[in-house]
């Protein structure tokens, strides 16, 4: 069993702290600090009323922790893989990202692909029609989620959906 651990996972600084932050505690910092991983216990209600507790686990970006990295997709029950929609690099490793957890886990777990950063529309580099593609045909056709962690646009559905997701598995 592996509870019901929500694992964020996403290059560096494409938003993932802003997310669960904004998801858990209702704001937004336009300051950076770089993550090495913070775990926190959440009670989420879902649409039929009934209350779950999750764990939900904020990752480090940067490819330092290559170990940590491997122990917390062995452990999630969930991934939300973040991308930042004006960072094309940050969209490449979602495909890394998505190979590692099929290498470890296999495909048939819940996966949700975020597009972070929403509202930053005139720096954007990559195309909702192009994340919508790759969530299809190379990540098993895995739902596809424009965020943003600053005007709280998405991010509660986020999570819910995928504790939704993950139940629908069980
Ligand atoms: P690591 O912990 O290093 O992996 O980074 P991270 O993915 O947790 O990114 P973090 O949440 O720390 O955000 C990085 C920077 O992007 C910060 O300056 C945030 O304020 C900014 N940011 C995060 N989400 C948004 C967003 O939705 N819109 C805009 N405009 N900026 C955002
Ligand atoms: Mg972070």
């Amino acid at each position: 069993m592996r509870g019901n651990k929500l694992v964020v996972l996403g290059a560096g600084g494409v938003g993932k702290t802003s997310l669960v932050v904004q998801y858990l505690e209702g704001f937004f910092s336009s300051s950076y600090k770089p993550t090495v991983e913070d775990c926190y216990r959440h009670t989420i209600q879902m649409p039929d009323g009934i209350f779950h507790t999750v764990e939900i686990l904020d990752t480090a970006g940067s490819h330092h922790f290559p170990a940590m990295r491997e122990l917390s997709i062995r452990s999630g029950r969930g991934f939300v893989i973040v991308f930042s929609v004006d960072d094309k690099q940050s969209f490449h490793e979602v495909t890394e990202l998505w190979n590692l957890i099929t290498k470890l886990r296999g495909s048939q777990v819940p996966v949700i692909l975020v597009g972070n950063k929403s509202d930053l529309n005139k720096e954007r580099k990559v195309s909702e029609a192009e994340a919508q593609e790759i969530a299809k045909d190379v990540m098993n056709n895995c739902r596809y989620i424009e965020t943003s962690a600053k005007y709280n646009v998405n991010v509660s559905q986020l999570f819910v959906q995928l504790l939704l997701q993950a139940k629908a598995m069980e």
